[in-house]
């Protein structure tokens, strides 16, 4: 089956910055991108018209927390006035909520939800998503998450990519047990029935120690998952530092991270990536150094961290106008940290992020006619088509 795409105003290829082309069409056969270039419609082609639009690769949202039982507007509204996130998290409130939530939810129930939330995300054009783990703590409930997560790959349109997330101590254990449970049966576990390509840990001070963080990603990657890490989102405990000795897929939230970790991470080859929606949710002060990932030349992505207690937005193009508004990030950094850079902070760079020939064909078009209108138009729907793999998968 060939696919036409044409008369788009622009397309971002993000080959090379956005690598922007015009009065060029797109050929898409057997799901993957066959040629970019002056194409005539045949008959045998489906043709989608793309007038007075931006096509561009469907965003990758490589950081979310999309599967968990129950809510937490309560906190949002003690937020507004003037409760802080850790304060909250202290008092029982936070994680410790929704892992109550999410143990008591069966199976079906959160299938059902991690279902509905991907149907919106598809809606707002994200054609690949990575979900954690890390509302269970303990193995039943971890388990559990990570058998949704992989009955969704199974069962969404889009492409799915498995976390198993190290969140928070769990009460009535202590702590060096629990650091034991973890390194000792739950990687081993999740490694040997291939529930998650990786393993993620929040290193904070209200979580784990950078001391803790290094033994558990360290009993991953003997284990052969590959390693992201939540660091640096209240305080600068070295967790940046370690993502870059242990090489790091990816590190995320850097809000305090300083100059040198920038520049460590770089050396390392670590994506960072920011999580602009969680600062304005949480109403956080610190805001990542960007003129030090520009100064190092890092290849920075943005992500969602869509999860109940720091960030409820579903639509990447809002990540996209935030990481502007609230950050400083220029148009065309955003752009390509939501697609090139979060396909490399999943090392899924070889197949996506990109649209370029032999590559897969997830793309999305947008009712603007030019890219800069992707933020300035904040809140207004304005994905005409998802395409995964060559399909529509959405369309208004
Ligand atoms: O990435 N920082 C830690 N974890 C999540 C929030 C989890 C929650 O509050 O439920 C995050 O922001
Ligand atoms: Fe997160």
């Amino acid at each position: 089956m060939q696919v036409l795409i044409h008369n788009a105003s622009q397309i971002l290829t993000m080959k090379r910055g956005l690598g922007r082309l015009k009065n060029i069409s797109l050929l898409v056969e057997d799901g993957n991108i066959k040629r970019l270039g002056k194409i005539k419609p045949k008959a045998n082609y489906r043709v989608i018209d793309a007038h007075g639009c931006v096509v561009m690769p469907g965003f990758v949202d490589s950081h979310t927390h999309l599967v968990f039982g129950g809510s937490r507007e309560e906190e949002f509204a003690m937020r507004i006035k003037g409760m802080k996130y850790e304060a909250i998290a202290r008092a029982g409130g936070g994680i410790a909520s929704t892992v109550k939530k999410t143990s008591q939810a069966d199976e079906e129930t959160l299938f059902g939800l991690g279902r509905e939330r991907i149907e919106k995300v598809t809606r707002h054009g994200t054609t690949t998503v990575e979900i954690k783990s890390g509302y269970g703590l303990l193995p039943e409930t971890e388990y559990k998450m990570l058998h949704v997560i992989r009955r969704l790959k199974h069962r969404v349109p889009i492409d799915v990519v498995p976390t198993f997330l190290v969140h928070a101590v769990p009460g009535k254990i202590r702590r060096n047990d629990y650091m034991e449970l973890v390194t000792d049966e739950m990687i081993p576990f999740v490694a040997s029935r291939k529930l998650a390509v990786f393993c993620d840990v929040f290193c904070d001070r209200i979580a784990f120690s950078r001391k803790e963080s290094k033994m558990i990603l360290e009993a991953a990657r003997d284990h052969d998952l590959k390693l992201k890490i939540h660091v640096d989102e209240f305080a600068n405990i070295g967790g940046a530092r370690l993502a870059a000795e242990l090489k790091c897929t990816s590190a995320d939230h850097l809000l305090v991270s300083t100059k040198r970790d920038v520049i460590a991470m770089k050396r390392s080859g670590v994506v960072p990536t920011l999580l602009p929606g969680t600062s304005v949710f949480l109403r956080l002060k610190d805001k990542p150094n960007i003129r030090a990932f520009r100064a190092a030349r890092s290849e920075v992505a943005i992500a969602s961290d869509f999860n109940p207690g720091s960030c409820m937005i579903y639509s990447m193009l809002k990540i996209v106008a935030l990481a502007c508004l609230s950050y400083g990030m220029h148009v065309e950094e955003a752009l390509i940290g939501a697609t090139r850079n979060g396909a490399k902070a999943l090392g899924m760079f070889d197949r996506i992020g990109s649209i370029e020939e032999g590559k897969q064909a997830d793309l999305v078009v947008l009712d603007v006619d030019n890219y800069m209108k992707i933020p300035y138009e904040f809140g207004e729907d304005i994905v005409r088509y998802t395409i995964k793999k060559g399909k529509i998968i959405w369309k208004r």
